[in-house]
């Protein structure tokens, strides 16, 4: 194994870094620029290092050799993961103020209710809302069909949110009463971590799904969380998907973005009811 250099910077050849730019964008959407130079840098010194391969341009050679076999392991290593729980608090706070309340009355006779964490990253996401929605049915939960689905690209962030293990530190800034009611702490050698408990855990079903790819799952949602993950994508990529989550939510339902996304000319197709929260009309 040859050693990797910070000044082997240079032997990131623009052919190379141009074909990962379109490799990148044919098989996840997101687009990648000449600023993310220092980033597809980063990753890709970890992927040599974890792969023992002496230089960049030999991984090039090897991901355009190989390019089925490696695509998952390099999607998932030039993902961008940051989430955290309860992360944009006023989604939750609008979830529990209002659109819950409302749903348990309405869909009293089905209770049936159906939510969507469409880049749900480690899991934090969909664990915010599992606990988000059992508060809201209280002793009722036993009797309701409530589901969350839980998607990412990434097979090993998936992995992780259906382990459900989480650092004391993920979920400092939780709430003690549910940190205490949802989350037990570890003991012994795990003691610096805790884990989401059944109940919040059987809610949620994690899958590995390409936005790009076709969706196999029939909806309709009432909810959607689709945060942080569209301003990796081009216009188009972001118009056609959100033809798609339009097309798979329930009337009425929501489409919840992240703080500095928008719906662009989408926006005539829904009402907008708070901040990032958007409805499709009944
Ligand atoms: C920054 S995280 C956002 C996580 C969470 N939604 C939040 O707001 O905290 C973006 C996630 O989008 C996922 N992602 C990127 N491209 C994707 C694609 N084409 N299909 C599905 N997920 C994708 C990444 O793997 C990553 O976990």
């Amino acid at each position: 194994m040859t050693a990797l250099h910070r000044d082997d910077s240079a032997s990131l050849s623009e052919d190379d870094f141009n074909y990962i730019c379109q490799f990148v964008y044919k098989s996840a959407g997101i687009v990648l620029n000449a600023s993310k130079r220092e980033m597809v840098y980063r990753r890709l010194t970890r992927i040599v290092r974890e792969r023992k391969i002496g230089s960049f341009s030999e991984y090039c050679r090897l991901l355009r050799a190989q390019s089925e076999q490696e695509e998952s392991y390099f999607i998932n290593a030039i993902t961008t993961n940051l989430t955290s729980f309860f992360r944009e608090q006023h989604h939750f706070d609008y979830l529990s103020q209002h659109e819950l309340p409302k749903l348990l009355e309405t869909k009293k006779e089905s209770k049936r209710i159906r939510i969507w964490s469409s880049a749900s990253s480690t899991g934090e996401e969909p664990y915010s809302i599992a606990v988000t929605l059992l508060e809201a049915l209280g002793t009722q939960s036993s009797y309701w069909d409530a589901k969350i689905l839980a998607t990412d690209i990434d097979s090993n962030v998936v992995a992780k949110g259906k382990a459900g293990v989480y650092s004391l530190k993920n979920v400092e800034d939780m709430p003690n009463n549910l940190k205490n009611k949802y989350f037990k702490k570890g003991r012994g050698e795990y003691e610096s971590q805790v884990r989401a408990e059944n109940i919040i855990k059987e809610l949620i079903t994690f899958k590995q799904l390409n936005l790009l790819d076709s969706w196999p799952m029939q909806g309709p949602f009432d909810i959607i969380f689709c945060r942080n993950v569209l301003i990796y994508f081009d216009k188009k990529t972001q118009s056609a998907l959100f033809e798609r989550y339009y097309n798979l939510l329930a009337p009425g339902g929501l489409l919840l973005l992240g703080h500095s996304e928008s719906l662009g000319l989408y926006q005539q197709y829904f009402e907008n009811v708070g901040r990032t929260i958007f409805r499709k009309p009944f």
